[in-house]
C-alpha cells in the first residue's frame, strides 16, 4: 500500500484532534490501527514554542510554511489554521503543488470556494471540506449520494454549534450570555473571533457552502440576509418557554422559481419540533427533496474529535480502498465474531 505523507496546518483544538486520531488515537478500538499507513511529516503552527497535548518531535514542527509547501515528499495538506489571511495562498500554493488538499476553513470557502475548486480540477488534485460544515454530522458526504439521483429543493436548520450552546445554556439555567460564550470558547466550539458566531456569520459561510453545492453557481455570501442572537435576553428565552417554544439560529436555502430564498435568523421553533431538541453544539440539517421527502442529519456541530474524524474521513476518502477497508473489517467481524454481544439463550 502507498504510503500517505501528510502536512499538517494547525494544531489547535481540530488539529490536534487530527493529530491524535492519526497517531495515538483516542481509544484502541478507534485507531485506524493496521490501516494507517498515513503519517503526519511536518506541523506548521503559529508558535513552535508554545507547549502541546501532543508530541511533535523538533524537526517536524514550524512556523516557516515554506516547509511543507515546497516539500515534494508530501501527498495532501490539512489545512486547520482558519481565516483568509495566510490560508487562502497556502492552499492556492499547495494545489498548483499538485497537493490534495483537506480544509474545515468555511470562511476562505464561502468567500473563494469557487477559484480554489477551479485550480484543485485545473492541478489534477482534490480539495476536500466536509468538516467546514456541521462539525461532525455528515451533511456534506451525504449531498454525494442524495444528488446522484435527486434534486435538493431546501436545506435548512441549524449550523452553528456555538449559538446554540449558548441559547441552549440560557433557556436552561437563564444564565448571562457572556459567561456561556466563555464556557463555548474554553470547549473549542467558538471561533478565533467568536462574533463571527455571535452575528451569525459563520451560519452564513456555511449556508453559503451548502447552497453553491445544491443549487448551482457560487452564492454570494455577503448578500444574505442575517440577524445574530446578540440581543436576544433571558426575558426573550422566559417568554419563548411561557408561549412552548424555543429560539434556535435558524438558517434557511430554499429554491424557488424566480430563484433563491437564503436567511440566517433567531427563530422560535414550537416545542414539539424536532430541531426544538436539537440542544447544545448539536447541529441539525434538513434537507427537502423530490425523492427523499424530508431528510435530516442531526449531532455535534462543532469541537474536537467529531470535527476531527470528519476531517479524517475525508483523507480516507482520497484513498477510497481504505473507507472499503473499514468496512470489510465490520463485515468480517459480523461473520467471525462468534462471541455475540447478546446472550440467545
Ligand atoms: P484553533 O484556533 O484552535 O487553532 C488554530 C491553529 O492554527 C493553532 O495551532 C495556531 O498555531 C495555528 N495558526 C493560526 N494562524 C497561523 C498562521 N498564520 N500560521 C501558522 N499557524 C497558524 O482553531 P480550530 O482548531 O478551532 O479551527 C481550525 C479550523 O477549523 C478553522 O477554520 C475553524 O473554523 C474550523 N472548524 C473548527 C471547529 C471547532 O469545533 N473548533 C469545527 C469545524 C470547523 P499556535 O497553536 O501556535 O497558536
Ligand atoms: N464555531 C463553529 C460553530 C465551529 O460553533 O459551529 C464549527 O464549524
Amino acid at each position: 500500500k502507498k504510503h500517505i505523507s501528510i502536512g499538517l496546518m494547525g494544531l489547535g483544538t481540530v488539529g490536534t484532534g487530527v493529530f491524535k486520531l492519526l497517531n495515538d488515537g483516542v481509544e484502541e478500538d478507534l485507531v485506524l490501527g493496521e490501516h494507517n499507513q498515513y503519517s503526519i511529516e511536518k506541523v506548521l503552527v503559529a508558535h513552535p514554542e508554545k507547549s502541546r497535548e501532543v508530541e511533535v518531535k523538533e524537526k517536524e514542527i514550524t512556523d516557516d510554511p515554506d516547509e511543507l509547501l515546497d516539500d515534494p515528499g508530501l501527498d495532501v495538506i490539512i489545512e486547520l489554521i482558519g481565516g483568509i489571511k495566510p490560508a487562502r495562498q497556502y492552499i492556492s500554493r499547495a494545489l498548483a503543488a499538485e497537493k490534495h488538499v483537506i480544509t474545515a476553513n468555511k470562511d476562505l470557502l464561502a468567500r473563494h470556494g469557487d477559484k480554489l475548486l477551479e485550480k484543485a480540477a485545473e492541478n489534477g488534485v482534490k480539495l476536500l471540506f466536509s468538516a467546514s460544515v456541521a462539525g461532525g454530522v455528515p451533511v456534506i458526504e451525504n449531498l454525494k449520494r442524495i444528488t446522484g439521483t435527486d434534486r435538493v429543493d431546501e436545506i435548512a436548520g441549524v449550523i452553528n454549534g456555538t449559538t446554540n450552546y449558548i441559547l441552549s445554556q440560557m433557556a436552561r439555567e437563564e444564565a448571562d450570555f457572556d459567561n456561556v460564550l466563555a464556557r463555548a470558547q474554553k470547549l473549542g466550539y467558538a471561533e478565533s473571533d467568536p462574533s463571527s458566531d455571535i452575528t451569525g456569520r459563520d451560519a452564513v459561510y456555511k449556508l453559503t457552502i451548502l447552497a453553491s453545492l445544491v443549487f448551482g453557481g457560487w452564492v454570494d455570501w455577503d448578500k444574505i440576509p442575517r440577524t445574530g442572537i446578540e440581543n436576544i435576553s433571558s426575558a426573550d428565552h422566559h417568554c419563548a418557554k411561557a408561549l412552548g417554544y424555543s429560539f434556535k439560529l435558524f438558517a434557511l436555502a430554499r429554491r424557488h422559481k424566480k430563484g433563491l430564498e437564503l436567511r440566517v435568523q433567531p427563530t422560535m421553533i414550537p416545542r414539539d419540533k424536532l430541531l426544538a431538541d436539537v440542544d447544545g453544539v448539536n447541529n441539525a440539517v434538513k434537507i427537502v427533496s423530490p425523492l427523499h421527502d424530508n431528510l435530516t442529519f442531526a449531532g455535534p456541530g462543532a469541537g474536537r474529535f467529531p470535527t476531527a474524524n470528519t476531517v479524517v474521513n475525508d483523507l480516507l476518502s482520497l484513498y477510497e480502498e481504505d473507507l472499503e477497508a473499514g468496512l470489510e473489517k465490520l463485515q468480517e467481524k459480523a461473520l467471525n465474531d462468534s462471541s455475540s454481544l447478546l446472550d440467545r439463550d
